[in-house]
């Protein structure tokens, strides 16, 4: 039996949960409810298509990779056990869960939602030192709006950091008229300028590389789109920054598997643990950050 069928036998769930081969050979799951589907692949438990009421709410580069050893561009990477640059110079950008297989814990359905968990095992990794003792999980639930939980037990027997981040691309119709009114006023770290800290003016405006960690997230926020005549609302959990991330028309010609054609066409906003705000996980406890993603036409 193929891995395919094997999965489908063992978790597959009518027209609700499928697993299906994907773009380079990976594994794609789709689940299906409430009129909504989301598709992603067990690479990285990584979100590539949330259509909600019809309508595609997440940003793929049409250039990213789809292969072992290279991250997804676009949809959700999950940014873990750390975001950004590794202390450890031989370690990846953003953890290496977005470069590992995860497998399918377990599967239900009910009539207000269809979940899938994946989780990964620690034997499946290949990093040095005491990341290897994390045991890593991911909670996806779709009915009228898509829950995501990651989680991280702490197995090992020393504390340990972790940042973390759901680096969400979502689809919008021209990134200079977008707006995220729950963040005007805040202050951010500026990582174009060297994490010199400033104040968000209103409105946004994102007429250039935009890569800023907000201090104090608030945990519900808009993402105002007048050309799509939508608003994505994020419900965050667990989070203690925001990340706004966009590369600007000209960075994004130097990213490889980004598709500079559509660089208008994407905000990435990131509920995150970021920077001074590691989290210090003692052995035996747990991390949890979640967020909800739900679409509503403008002025509802
Ligand atoms: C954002 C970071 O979250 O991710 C940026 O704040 C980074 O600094 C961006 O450039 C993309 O990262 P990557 O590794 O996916 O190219």
């Amino acid at each position: 039996m193929s891995t395919l069928d094997a999965l489908n036998t063992e978790f597959g769930i009518d027209d609700k949960l499928q697993f299906l081969e994907g773009k380079g050979g990976l594994t794609l799951f789709r689940l299906s409810h409430s009129g909504n589907t989301v598709e992603g692949y067990l690479y990285g438990g990584h979100i590539c298509s949330f259509v909600h009421g019809g309508e595609e709410l997440l940003w793929m580069s049409s250039t990213s990779f789809f292969e072992k050893a290279q991250p997804i561009r676009g949809g959700i990477p999950l940014c873990f056990p750390w975001f950004g640059p590794s202390e450890l110079d031989s370690l990846p950008q953003h953890g290496y869960l977005r470069l590992s297989e995860m497998q399918v814990k377990a599967c239900s359905c009910d009539d207000k939602a269809v979940s899938l968990v994946l989780q990964l095992a620690t034997s499946a990794i290949g990093v040095a030192g005491n990341f290897a003792a994390l045991d890593i999980e991911l909670e996806l639930k779709l009915g009228s709006s898509l829950a995501m939980h990651l989680r991280a037990v702490n197995s090992s027997t020393e504390t340990q950091k972790v940042t973390a981040a759901l680096h969400t691309y979502f689809e919008v119709s021209n990134v200079e008229q977008v707006d995220i009114p729950a963040l005007h006023g805040l202050s951010y770290l500026d990582k174009t300028q060297d994490y010199a800290s400033f104040e968000q003016v209103a409105p946004f405006a994102i007429n250039c590389e935009h890569d800023r960690v907000f201090s104090k997230a608030p945990q519900h926020v808009e993402l105002l789109d007048p050309g799509n005549k939508r608003r994505i609302i994020i419900e965050s959990e667990g989070n203690n920054n925001t990340v706004v991330w966009n590369p600007g028309a000209e960075k994004a010609v130097g990213i490889g598997d980004f598709d500079e054609t559509r660089q208008a066409n994407m905000l990435c906003i990131e509920p995150a643990c970021a920077l001074d705000d590691a989290v210090m996980l003692k052995p035996g406890e747990s991390f949890e950050l979640a967020q909800r993603l739900w679409a509503e036409p403008i002025g509802s």
